[in-house]
């Protein structure tokens, strides 16, 4: 019997036509995001609805305002995607959530819409991880890239670099000690007053500016270390633009811009690198909001070429928060004949596990 069929068998009606099906959410932050996906890649819709608009004024997302935000949008967003795909409900195999880490309120809305999907339709609900879900979108990308590989994952709360050994297997090779790299990119953002969200906002200020103006410190930790650390970098920045303003002198914003994110961007391709050789790895891929950073995409690939390294990113939307990643995410999970029980909890913070 296939490992597909095996699956099948265990979990009920997961699989039970030749196309498997699954319907995907996503509210762990500020998206409110469903898709439909059809055999773990092939994206029959991908429907996000932001809320940057509305937590744009306060300067950051506001967790009590981002779950209200949910309960009023989820049934809207989870309809459009289900007619988008052109997909019946009773053609729904199973349901997948991220069910942590993320802000707990935002991942209640989620979670127990998905559970009452599941129940409804009489499938199996699996939740996923959300950084797994980031991992995967890479998998949305390239229909035929398979495991193993080195994933740097940069988003507004991790910054992980992981070996992904096989499907559900991670080993984590680094991770942040402070301030995740979209974190950092946020706060430098707001001290410059661009505005939120601070990583596109800051990128762009940053094309008007040169790289080397200022020479930000970089941090490497111990001697082959593959964690990072950037609190000292955005304190670095906070106390050169507290000076200038004391001395009196101009902030060039975009000077300022473009060497703090020239300093993130040494240090994640530099340790990206290092866990490739100590995994003796041949694909590298990015993943994550920060992995829709063009320099940070070029700057791995400049490194790359012509070393056997393949260089993988996803589009800038799978990058951001979306729900076709977790799709993906939860299709591999039931491949293996995991789903998560009726008691599925939302998580505010949790470790990425291995099945
Ligand atoms: O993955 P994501 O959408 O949400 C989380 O899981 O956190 O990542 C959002 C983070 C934010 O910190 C945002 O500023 C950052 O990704 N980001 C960027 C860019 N686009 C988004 N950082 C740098 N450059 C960008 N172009
Ligand atoms: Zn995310």
């Amino acid at each position: 019997m296939s490992y597909f069929q095996t699956a099948a068998k265990k979990l009920g009606k997961f699989g039970s036509r030749q196309d498997t099906n699954i319907i995907a959410i996503e509210t762990s932050c500020d998206e409110t995001a469903c898709a439909v996906i059809r055999n773990g890649r092939e994206v029959l819709s991908n429907v996000i609805s932001s809320q940057v608009e509305i937590h744009k004024k306060y300067g950051g997302v506001v967790p009590e305002i981002a779950s209200r935000k949910h309960i009023e949008l989820i049934d809207y967003v989870v309809d459009e995607a289900v007619s988008k795909a052109g997909v019946s409900l009773e053609n729904i195999d199973a349901v997948a959530v991220t069910n942590g880490p993320g802000l707990v309120g935002a991942l209640l809305v989620g979670v127990s819409h998905a559970k009452a999907m599941a129940f409804a339709l009489e499938v199996p609900l699996v939740g996923v991880h959300h950084i797994e879900g980031h991992i995967c979108a890479n998998y949305v990308q390239y229909k035929e890239m398979r495991p193993p590989f080195v994933c740097l994952v940069a988003s507004g709360g991790h910054s992980h670099l992981v070996y992904v050994k096989d499907y559900g297997r991670y080993q984590i090779l680094g991770r942040t000690r402070d301030d995740a790299a979209g974190e950092a990119f946020d706060k430098v953002a707001r001290a410059l007053g661009l505005g939120y969200p601070g990583g596109p906002l800051l990128e762009k200020e940053a094309q008007k500016g040169n790289p080397n103006a200022v020479d930000f410190p970089r941090t490497y930790l111990e001697a082959g270390s593959l964690d990072f650390s950037f609190s000292g970098l955005k304190t670095a920045v906070l106390n050169h633009l507290n000076v200038c303003r004391q001395k009196g002198q101009p902030v060039n914003s975009a000077d300022i811009a473009a060497s703090f994110q020239n300093a993130v961007v040494q240090v994640l391709v530099d340790k990206t690198l290092m866990a490739v050789r100590k995994c003796k790895a041949d694909i590298v891929a990015l993943a994550g909001g920060v992995a829709s950073n063009d320099v940070l995409r070029r700057e791995l690939d400049s490194r790359c070429a012509g070393q056997g390294i393949e260089v993988r990113y996803p589009s800038k939307l799978l990058c951001t928060d979306n729900a076709a990643m977790i799709g993906t995410a939860g299709y591999y999970r039931l491949c293996r004949g995991i789903s998560s029980p009726m008691t599925l909890n939302a998580v505010a913070s949790m470790e990425i596990d291995s099945y």
